[in-house]
């Protein structure tokens, strides 16, 4: 029984279009795996703990091979408790949309916590970086108001997309699957219904055989 964590990005509830596409993936999912368990967290919703202080001086003390204070340590018992959630999963499920050219940031404060050297990637001899949560797949649906196709001016605008396959590929998920539901505002609801429903059904494709 595999466990698939389900990470929902959107605070837009039934509106959101990469929840939609994430949760009709989700439903091919679990129709050809019925015995896998889903653990879903909402990250607006989603205590984290704060990233400065004592957890952050905590960061440089493992990066400059120093000892935690109390204090220290006890800040980072929090860090290390999202980190130990994060890599229980199997497989993994984001939803994510566009926020200014980039991602929302509360998904940045996420990916803040869960970078770390020695937990979620190494420093090599050589000076590179390691991935340390290897071998497991992931699926993200990203959607943006507008569109951002390759060989446009629109593409250097788009941080989401490329953002992400840089962090994510840094701590080891090198393949990512990625789903576009794109324009979901910049060219009228016609284009947005259209987009919706390609990115559906496109989504139910893919979580047959994830
Ligand atoms: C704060 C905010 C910033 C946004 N910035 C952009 C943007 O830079 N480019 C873009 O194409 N769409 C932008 N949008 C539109 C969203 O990407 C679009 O509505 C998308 O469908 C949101 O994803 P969701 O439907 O899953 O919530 C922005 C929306 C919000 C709320």
């Amino acid at each position: 029984m595999a466990k698939v964590l389900y990470i929902q990005v959107s605070p837009r509830g039934e509106r959101s279009y990469s929840t939609a596409a994430a949760e009709a993936f989700l439903a091919a999912y679990r129709e050809a795996n019925p015995n896998d368990e889903i653990q879903k967290i909402n990250l607006f919703d989603k205590e984290l703990p704060p990233f400065d202080g004592p957890a952050l001086q905590a960061k440089y003390n493992i990066m400059n091979r120093e000892d935690h204070s109390e204090e220290d340590l006890a800040a980072w018992r929090g860090v290390e408790k999202i980190i130990e959630e994060f890599k229980s999963a199997d497989k993994y499920v984001l939803s994510v949309p566009m926020w200014n050219f980039n991602i929302p940031y509360r998904l940045k404060h996420y990916i803040d916590i869960l970078v770390q050297p020695t937990y979620t990637f190494q420093v090599t001899d050589q000076g590179g970086y390691e991935g340390l949560v290897t071998g497991k797949p992931m699926f993200i649906a990203c959607s943006r108001g507008g569109a951002y196709p390759e060989g446009t001016g629109a593409e250097a605008f788009d941080h989401q997309v490329p953002y992400l396959r840089t962090i994510l590929g840094m701590i080891g998920f090198t393949d990512p699957k990625i789903l576009l539901a794109e324009p979901t505002l910049a060219a009228g609801p016609d284009a947005a219904q259209k987009a919706k429903e390609d990115a559906l059904a496109k989504a139910e494709e893919m979580g047959k055989s994830f």
